[in-house]
């Protein structure tokens, strides 16, 4: 698996790769959007949530016609919703009925090393083990996903993510679109056989040209002619967005990977690369009752007859709508003075053989080896180039929320980048200036490229706040 090509069979009944399906047989917008189930507690206290999730296999539809049989947190595909809120515990309890080991990672959660599901901290077949969430962070559109070293790819490719959304009382008191208003979206990308199996290659980037909404392929949601909030996250392991209404119409960015942003952004596209949320608000309020508009992708790669397709929106009625945007959304937390300064480059192979490795700073990941030593307590400012002339990347840290303060040397002043940020994209040639206050926590965590194949390709590096 390491090594690349097809994966041996992961799934204990996983059928031979059958021919691949043609992503044109599936029918598009004919299936409506799931909306993702919450997940219920299965006991309260006075400060702690608790959750109890197995990971097992299932089979699901996603397509019409056969199941897929799919890794599951507790059965739902993708699996359901942990609404948390700040200043509560959540412990999520996991029991591994998988034949393959696993960890759990919170993205972008502000939580013990013990806690963090990094990727050598394993959950065995058939063991269970708890994991605390402190949620002293600030609101956040948090997701969990696998984190197994050299099978993290694998593990989220074939379904093991859900979103985790944190709550705070800033969010709550602004007049945001709510409830049936606010709609939870994960985008991903996936390559099936005509079996409706997945096939699962590394690195395969060309052939995963299915778009799933919410776990269907390229749904339609019908909406009331009014705002509503859509949390979009990209869960997919390679394939970046670039998402627009067909009408080229504008809508409003309120929120970024770590929660709201100072001031709402008006804008006609949103890019997320893999692991990105953002959340934005659309005015259906302008399309009369009867109009069909889709959120299309303008972004390969695959062919725009598949992949720039993802949704389409039918208004079918008119609501009610007493929510609002207002100018100002929240205060962000003031910049300390960095007091180090590193540069951090990532790169891959780019020399067209099969099974290409990926590095950060030209080494391949290692959990034996500390890459960076951070003093606890400290601000620091990270330079993270992409060196490659071709591959696009990103970067993610684990612990901190961190701010962009340079894209290209160009300053970052608001915008879809200006707020919290746990990833972050650069394109081949690209590099970004990222500052970060490592507190609250000492220990090991991992920073990586989040496109999944390519951390499991080695591009990825430990830290120890000391
Ligand atoms: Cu979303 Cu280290 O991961
Ligand atoms: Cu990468």
């Amino acid at each position: 698996l390491a090594g690349g090509g097809v994966a041996a069979p992961l799934l204990s009944a996983g059928p031979a790769h059958a021919a691949d399906l043609d992503p044109g047989t599936i029918p598009k917008y004919e299936v409506p959007m799931p909306r993702i189930p919450v997940l219920k507690p299965s006991r309260l206290t006075s400060g702690t949530s608790f959750f109890d999730v197995d990971m097992r296999e299932s089979d699901v539809q996603i397509l019409p016609g056969r199941k897929t049989r799919v890794l599951t947190y507790g059965g739902a595909f993708p699996g359901r919703t942990l609404l948390a809120t700040t200043g509560r515990r959540t412990v999520v309890s996991r029991l591994n009925t998988l034949g393959t080991a696993t960890s759990v990672h919170l993205h972008g959660a502000h939580v013990a090393p013990e806690h963090d599901g990094g990727p050598m901290d394993l959950i065995a077949p058939g063991d269970r083990r708890s994991y605390t969430y402190p949620n002293t962070q600030t609101h956040a559109n948090l997701w969990f996903h696998d984190h197994a070293h050299h099978h993290e790819s694998e593990h989220v490719y074939r379904g093991l993510s859900a979103f985790y959304l944190l709550s705070d009382r800033t969010e709550r008191s602004l007049p945001l679109p709510s409830g049936e208003f606010d709609v939870p979206i994960m985008l991903r990308d996936a390559r099936f056989d005509t079996d409706n199996q997945l096939v699962y290659v590394m690195d395969d980037f060309l052939n995963r040209n299915t778009i799933l909404v919410n776990g269907r392929p390229w749904p339609y949601f019908q909406v009331a002619a009014r705002k509503y909030r859509f949390r979009i996250l990209n869960s997919t392991n390679l394939r970046f967005f670039t998402l627009k209404l067909s009408d080229g119409g504008s809508f409003t960015q309120i929120g970024s990977d770590g929660g709201l942003l100072a001031e709402p952004f008006e804008t006609t596209e949103l890019r997320l690369s893999c692991g990105e949320r953002a959340d934005i608000v659309v005015d259906f309020a302008r399309y009369p009752v009867g109009t069909s508009l889709e959120l299309v992708n303008d972004n390969g790669p695959g062919p725009a007859e598949h992949v720039g397709k993802v949704l389409r929106f039918d208004v079918v009625r008119t609501a009610a709508d007493d929510s609002s945007v207002p100018a100002r959304l929240r205060t962000l937390p003031a910049l300390p003075t960095p007091t180090v300064e590193r540069t951090i480059d990532l790169r891959m192979d780019e020399d067209g053989r099969p099974h290409p490795n990926a590095y950060i700073d030209e080494k391949l990941y290692d959990h034996h080896r500390v890459d960076t030593v951070i003093q606890h307590g400290t601000t620091e400012l990270w330079t993270v180039r992409n060196v490659n002339e071709l591959a696009p990347h990103n970067f993610h840290m684990h612990l901190v929320q961190f701010r962009v303060l340079e894209r290209n040397g160009t300053p970052v002043t608001g915008g879809p980048e200006g707020g919290l940020k746990d990833t972050v994209t650069l394109l081949a040639g690209e590099s970004v200036k990222l500052q970060a206050t490592f507190k609250g926590y000492r220990g090991s965590y991992v920073y990586h490229c989040h496109m999944l194949d390519h951390s499991a390709m080695g591009m990825m590096a430990t830290m120890q706040i000391v």
